[in-house]
């Protein structure tokens, strides 16, 4: 977890990343699969892309979605596909009331989905238009993200006010902060994205720069993690001391102290404090298709609040960051092409393996945790 906490947080943040998740012929690099954990909330896309009566599309579990922003501020995530016949919703109109579809016209309220209007029924026609319903999912917007709640496949439309986990939300400690975005598409499976970042062994390796550490500054290390509902916490600490930006929050003079938690289905969220201040963020690796995801990190904090350019500065460290865990994913994703047989090792790969235990827990809804109470992992990184 160590290096989630690399990967993903400390001061570095944003990027747009070139999608380089194609072979040199352009074809999508395909790797192996990996089994999808529905019924939760995953993040679609940035709502700054929600323009005034405009359609924007993403994919999320293998699902193509249209979302949009309606009139009043509320947006909505539906399946990019007409019931009537299946043209993409997204080729269509939309008014910021109603989304129109391209092919016979029929209308769509996106929130719901139900269909407000058929243009080709006639009086002789005795068919309720609003007995009909596009898929929609529930969606919501928070930190920027719009959430998209998917439902397992064959689940039906979903009882309007049924009880669904609470939407994800990033951390803050008071009404002043900055804030920053990073995405990065990852080439492989989820599980192989959340992996990857949750591994503390990496990053001696992969993010070698004079900012961050070298293979020379790998020392061993002791780390308490405890159970949490549907994941683990690594206990609040002082972090890495082999790592700059940790040093940099030294000068506060205040004793550091970071805690990182991951829970189901993919969220690593992580929190340093030094006295007032503090930096927060919340990462997801979400599964695009079955065989590849990406990777979002949001962030807010009120640490050098005053530093001028501080942002700037930060997301460029923060995309060379990210860029560094992409690039070596990309050279992963050639070797699991062939399907090889893989190991994880204790102690470095041990939140790896509870990783895998809770999703096999999520999945067969035995509720089994895989940590009966605190212990140790030691590694050197
Ligand atoms: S395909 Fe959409 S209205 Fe016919
Ligand atoms: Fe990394």
């Amino acid at each position: 977890m160590a290096a989630l906490l690399v990967c993903a947080g400390a001061l570095l943040l944003w990027s747009e990343m070139p999608l380089v998740t194609t072979t040199e012929a352009g074809v999508p690099i395909q790797g192996p699969s990996a089994t999808l954990i529905y019924d939760d909330w995953y993040p679609a896309l940035r709502t700054d892309q929600l323009r005034n009566g405009k359609l924007a599309t993403a994919m999320l579990l293998g699902i193509p979605l249209v979302v949009g922003r309606r009139k009043d501020g509320r947006v909505f995530a539906m399946r990019d596909s007409c019931p009537h016949r299946g043209i993409p919703l997204s080729v269509g109109w939309f008014d910021g009331n109603r989304v129109t579809c391209r092919y016979h016209g029929w209308e769509f309220e996106p929130c719901s989905g139900r269909c407000e209007l058929i243009p080709s029924l006639s009086s002789h026609d005795h068919l309720d238009a609003t007995k009909i319903y596009a898929s929609a999912y529930p969606c919501e917007e928070r930190d920027g993200h719009a959430w998209v709640y998917v439902p397992g496949p064959g689940s039906g439309k979903r009882a309007q006010g049924a009880e669904i986990r609470p939407v994800p939300e990033l951390k803050k400690f008071e009404e002043r902060y900055r804030t920053a975005f990073l995405t990065a598409d990852l080439p492989c499976n989820v599980d192989h994205g959340i992996i990857g970042l949750m591994d503390p062994a990496h990053g001696p390796f992969v993010h070698q720069a004079w900012w961050w550490r070298s293979r020379a500054s790998i020392r061993e290390k002791t780390k308490k993690f405890e159970p949490i509902a549907e994941g683990f916490r690594m206990s609040a600490h002082a972090p890495s001391a082999n790592s700059a930006p940790y040093k940099l929050l030294g000068v506060y003079g205040q004793p550091v102290e970071t805690t990182i938690d991951f829970v189901l289905p993919n969220r690593r969220t992580e929190i340093i404090r030094a006295g007032e201040k503090w930096f927060s963020s919340l990462t997801t690796v979400t599964p695009v298709t079955a065989s590849t995801c990406r990777i979002d990190v949001i962030a807010a904090w009120n640490v050098f609040y005053w530093v001028p350019f501080l942002t700037p500065i930060a997301k460029f460290f923060g995309a060379k960051f990210v860029r560094q865990d992409q690039e070596t994913m990309i050279q992963q994703a050639e070797g699991l092409k062939h399907n090889p047989s893989l190991m994880l090792i204790d102690d470095a790969d041990k939140p790896a393996k509870w990783y895998f235990a809770l999703k096999q827990a999520r999945l067969e809804g035995t509720g089994k945790h895989p940590l009966d109470g605190a212990v140790e992992l030691h590694w050197r990184s």
